[in-house]
């Protein structure tokens, strides 16, 4: 069967004093999703952006947004985000009590909702909520920075994933984040994933974003197309 791959890349390692010309480039490289990553310096060390810039970010792009809140208590910036113009949200479960109200509104605001998991976060934690979710974040490094390094055993949680998708019917498709590039994106394709973040490998890459975007993409195609002769 075959499965639609999205490539959104991430603001995050992009120069924020010129993000609209930053995502001009990967507009212009053909990503299918734009993915921002909102922190608060609570549940991650890091800070980042909020509400206001999402809405400034929103007049620069028709790109669909992705916003990964890696956030304490969610649920508190849903609203404002969705008003500021963000079409897909995905909460850490570690950071949320009530999973289910916050996938439940998400859905209600006709938003795309998304479950995110720490590498550490095993994938049990999603038995009562996989059903009603649109996607699941699967953090394949450890939240908060940009640049890091891939965490290999993360493709055996995607795998797993992938299975309990496919035996039990569910929507739910399967995006993964961090550390990866054109190096390592078949290997993750591989295991399941669809929407497929990269961050540092497209806008700290010695050529133009826009590059390495079509590369990601002609890779994504180049395996789409090996799963349907399958
Ligand atoms: C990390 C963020 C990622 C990050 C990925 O906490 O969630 O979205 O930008 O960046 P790279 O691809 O550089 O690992
Ligand atoms: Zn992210």
């Amino acid at each position: 069967m075959s499965r639609m791959i999205e490539i959104a890349p991430s603001i995050l390692s992009a120069d924020f004093a010129n993000l609209s010309r930053e995502i001009e480039k990967v507009e212009d490289g053909g990503a299918d999703l734009l993915h921002l990553d909102i922190m608060d310096g609570h549940f991650v060390p890091n800070m980042t952006i909020g509400p206001p810039v999402v809405a400034s970010i929103r007049k620069c792009t028709r790109l669909p947004l992705d916003a990964h809140l890696m956030i304490e208590e969610p649920s508190r910036y849903i609203d404002p985000l969705i008003q500021a113009g963000v079409n897909w949200i995905s909460v850490h479960a570690e950071a949320d009590r009530h999973l289910n109200r916050t996938v439940s509104h998400l859905k209600e605001q006709g938003v795309r909702a998304g479950v995110a998991l720490n590498p550490s976060t095993p994938l049990s934690v999603l038995d009562e909520i996989l059903e009603i979710a649109d996607y699941v974040l699967i953090m394949t490094v450890n939240p908060g920075f940009g640049g890091q390094r891939f965490i290999a055993s993360m493709l055996e949680k995607i795998r797993k994933l992938r299975d309990i998708i496919t035996s039990k019917s569910y929507r739910a498709r399967i995006e993964v984040d961090g550390g990866i590039g054109p190096d390592n994106l078949q290997q993750v394709l591989s295991a399941g994933a669809e929407i497929v973040v990269v961050g540092a490998a497209i806008f700290k890459a010695d050529r133009p974003a826009s590059e390495v975007v079509g590369d990601l993409r002609a890779i994504s195609q180049k395996y789409a197309r090996i799963v349907e002769t399958v």
